[in-house]
């Protein structure tokens, strides 16, 4: 399974991408949120850009905002792996997978932990990654939901080529619990937490 590690919850997170630069970790998940999709307001386009020239390491975007047309027009990173916005929203998103498209990155679709799988359906085969919440987004720390082990196995049986993607309350105990069926966890508070990052990664296979 490969891993990607947020950063939203890091006092320092120029500190935090120089000390993920030095492990074998996959992605470096990008958490936006615009206050209104979801309580929060963090982590700034004008930041992630920046934040983007000190790392080689692909980022992996989750932009938890009602519009994220004007985010996605302002990021200027140029390792971008893929763009992700939420299923929830109420903007065409037909529309924003075509401007993602563009960019020459993955696409993806997040799910909250409470949203119905069949939402996904007229969608399948426009993307190429889904990502499902193991947590009400908003906040890093949170406890993994353990029903979600089940809705993961149900949209595998969706679709097998799509890229499945975890995120929230994933430790080296609840990541267990998607071995099988995901393809990639986001892992953010565990690794943080950790003074050795590598050592909190290891951990995780
Ligand atoms: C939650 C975010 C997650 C979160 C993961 O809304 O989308 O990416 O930062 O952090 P942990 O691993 O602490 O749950
Ligand atoms: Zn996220």
């Amino acid at each position: 399974m490969k891993i990607a590690a947020s950063i939203l919850n890091a006092q320092n997170k120029i500190e935090c991408i120089k000390k993920l630069n030095e492990t074998t970790v996959d992605y470096i998940h990008i958490d936006t949120m615009d206050g209104q999709f979801v309580p929060n307001k963090t982590l700034p386009i004008d930041e992630v850009n920046e934040l983007g020239t000190i790392t080689k390491k692909p980022f992996d975007i989750h932009l938890m905002v009602e519009n994220p047309i004007p985010y996605i027009n302002k990021l200027t990173v140029s390792n971008v792996n893929c763009i992700t916005v939420h299923i929830e929203i109420k903007e065409d998103i037909d529309k924003i997978i075509t401007l993602i498209k563009k960019r020459n990155c993955l696409v993806g679709l997040a799910i909250n932990p409470n949203t119905n799988i069949s939402s996904l359906n007229s969608y399948l085969d426009k993307i190429d990654k889904i990502i499902v919440m193991s947590v009400n987004p908003g906040y890093g720390g949170q406890k993994f939901i353990n029903t979600i082990t089940k809705k993961i196995k149900n949209i595998r049986k969706l679709t097998k080529k799509i890229i499945i993607e975890v995120d929230g309350g994933i430790n080296n105990k609840t990541i267990k619990n998607i071995n099988n069926t995901a393809d990639i966890a986001v892992v953010g508070s565990y690794i943080i937490n950790y003074d050795n990052y590598q050592e909190a990664i290891d951990s995780l296979q």
